[in-house]
């Protein structure tokens, strides 16, 4: 099947044949980052506007990265000097960006649906960089492209997903992904955080961290999203990390062979102890480094380009 999509919202929207053309095509720009000159000319002469509405380091440097590895030239919206602050709307922000030429806008917002709305409103591609609490499309492509690295296939394998799940866009586009790939996933935390009602989503939900770990081939940590809750939904973080903070004891539970993930920014201390942020089994930098590769592959697509068609130079 060619790739026909010209915007990436969500995982959720996404076929399994989709996700892996994603994966196939991250594996074979993954390669051109190996050589001397990582430069390939796919997106040349196009313009790509980061707008980033909200922090980030890794996805707006991924993005930036990404995009200058295609050859393209690349913007970033620098929010706090923009006429945002004087009250423009996101709708007319946006259509200023494609009024002055732009190909394609990576766009970060705390509001969900944000980037669905810029994709229905203009000519040009749209990028979901993170919206709100709904998804982050990028993260789960990148993560499930490490896994794979790690263990092959993930069906039938077990992934827990560990901590602010209520909150956690990652941990939406990581079970839309996973459970289209056949992975077996459990989501854990206190049950104000990790509520039932995710089950409808084809995962299982526990409130019980041992059982939950055990033979686990991989653990996704979350950090407590404090900007998004409204209220305590736990007494303390001290408390929080007694009972659901990853530390030796707890790891010890793990599968012997298992992973360690986190899409950052870390919490030390909180989530994850550091020695095993910093540790053997942690592929915590690795999943950065995929970011860039998988974010090449989603600009090149959604660009028109079609898998088949990257060919690297050796
Ligand atoms: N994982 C992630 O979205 O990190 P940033 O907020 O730094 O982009």
């Amino acid at each position: 099947m060619p790739w026909h999509r010209r915007h990436l919202i969500t995982l959720e929207e996404l076929s399994l044949d989709e996700i892996e053309q994603v994966h196939a095509t991250a594996v074979a720009f993954k390669r051109t980052l190996k050589r001397t000159v990582k430069k390939v000319p796919a997106l040349r002469g196009k313009t790509i506007v980061n707008l980033f509405l909200e922090p980030s380091t890794r996805t707006r440097m991924a993005f930036e990265m990404a995009a200058k590895r295609l050859s393209a030239d690349v913007i970033g919206f620098d929010a706090a000097n923009s006429s945002t602050t004087k009250g423009e709307t996101l709708r007319d922000t946006a259509q200023n960006i494609q009024a002055l030429q732009a190909d394609m806008i990576v766009l970060r917002h705390s509001a969900a649906g944000s980037p669905l709305y810029l994709s229905r409103i203009l000519n040009i591609p749209v990028i979901n960089a993170g919206d709100g609490a709904h998804e982050h499309p990028s993260q789960g492509l990148l993560d499930t492209f490490t896994m794979k690295e790690h263990l092959g296939s993930l069906r039938g394998r077990k992934v827990v997903i560990l901590g602010d799940i209520l909150f956690s866009r990652v941990a939406r586009s990581n079970i839309h992904a996973l459970t289209k790939m056949g992975a077996n996933v459990t989501l854990v935390g206190p049950s104000t955080l990790v509520p039932h009602w995710f089950t409808h989503l084809g995962v299982k939900v526990s409130h019980d961290l041992k059982s939950a770990l055990a033979d686990a081939e991989v653990v996704m940590l979350l950090r407590i999203q404090h900007e998004r809750q409204a209220a305590g939904l736990f007494p303390s973080l001290s408390e929080y990390t007694s009972m659901f903070g990853l530390n030796k004891t707890r790891a010890s539970w793990l599968n012997p062979k298992a992973i360690i993930m986190h899409p950052g920014p870390i919490n030390r201390g909180v989530e994850i102890d550091s020695e095993l942020a910093d540790g053997a089994r942690s592929v915590i930098l690795e999943q950065v480094t995929n970011g860039i590769a998988v974010r090449m592959a989603v600009l090149y697509l959604c660009a028109g380009g079609q898998p088949e068609n990257v060919t690297p130079v050796e």
